[in-house]
């Protein structure tokens, strides 16, 4: 599996592996600045694809954050991997998924955020955002670079295929009809509709995100507070009043 490597934002560089058995991308984000920060492992099992890709954008060794929204393979599976090829580097998580999974997981301690917690790494600042179940898993969060206005938004705007690494208001209209076509597929229910979905969509929407780095499909360029209200009212009417 080859990946590619795009900067998507100043500074900010999205790698993107297609893996032919699963039909979808996974994708991670670097952030160069003085603390490097990568935005999810990818799969455990295509650590050295992800790792070569790294290689190509800062040296893997000065690695210093690793960031993820939940607890799932794609979003940390190679964790362990990237602690031993990054002696100074640090998971970065929600307390929850610290004190359920991460603190036990990890070959090294991560460090918990808490909701709204800032992270200077340089030039850029990250503010972590708790939104459980958003996209889906109670130990969910959100990483959002306030200097670039990029929300790294996980699982949320999953488009399945072979993208371009950057798109327009058609990011969208994918992800509505992977949401369509999920809604029956054998990874139906991924994300629950709680008391908080509403509000906790409408609270990134509210950080006027100019892009929105996505895991699976082309990251999304423009008014991500639009696309983000937008999303927010399909899966209520899709997911919330299904019930
Ligand atoms: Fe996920
Ligand atoms: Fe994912």
């Amino acid at each position: 599996m080859d990946s590619t490597v795009s900067e998507i934002a100043p500074d900010v560089y999205r790698i993107s592996t297609f893996n032919p058995d699963f039909g979808i991308q996974f994708n991670q984000f670097i952030i160069k600045d003085d603390e490097p920060f990568l935005m999810h492992t990818g799969l455990r099992k295509m650590f050295p694809a992800t790792l070569a890709a790294v290689a190509s954008v800062i040296e893997p060794a000065k690695l210093r954050w690793i960031g993820f929204s939940h607890f799932e393979s794609d979003e940390c599976g190679a964790l362990n991997e990237w602690l031993k090829v990054a002696p100074q580097a640090q998971a970065l998580c929600s307390t929850v998924g610290a004190i359920v999974m991460v603190n036990d997981f990890a070959d090294r301690p991560p460090r918990a955020l808490a909701d709204g917690e800032v992270l200077n790494i340089g030039a850029r600042r990250l503010r972590f955002l708790f939104t459980p179940h958003v996209p889906h898993g109670w130990d969910a969060g959100l990483f959002f670079e306030e200097v670039n206005g990029l929300l790294l938004c996980s699982d949320l705007f999953f488009q399945p295929g072979n993208p371009e690494p950057l798109a327009g208001d058609e990011v969208l209209a994918l992800a509505q009809d992977a949401i369509v076509q999920n809604l029956d597929g054998p990874l139906a229910k991924d994300m629950p509709y709680t008391p908080y979905t509403d509000d906790t969509l409408r609270r990134i929407a509210a950080l006027r995100p100019r892009t929105l780095a996505v895991m699976h499909g082309s990251s999304f360029q423009g008014d991500g507070a639009v696309a983000i209200e937008r999303l927010a009212r399909f899966i209520k009417s899709t997911i919330g009043d299904r019930r």
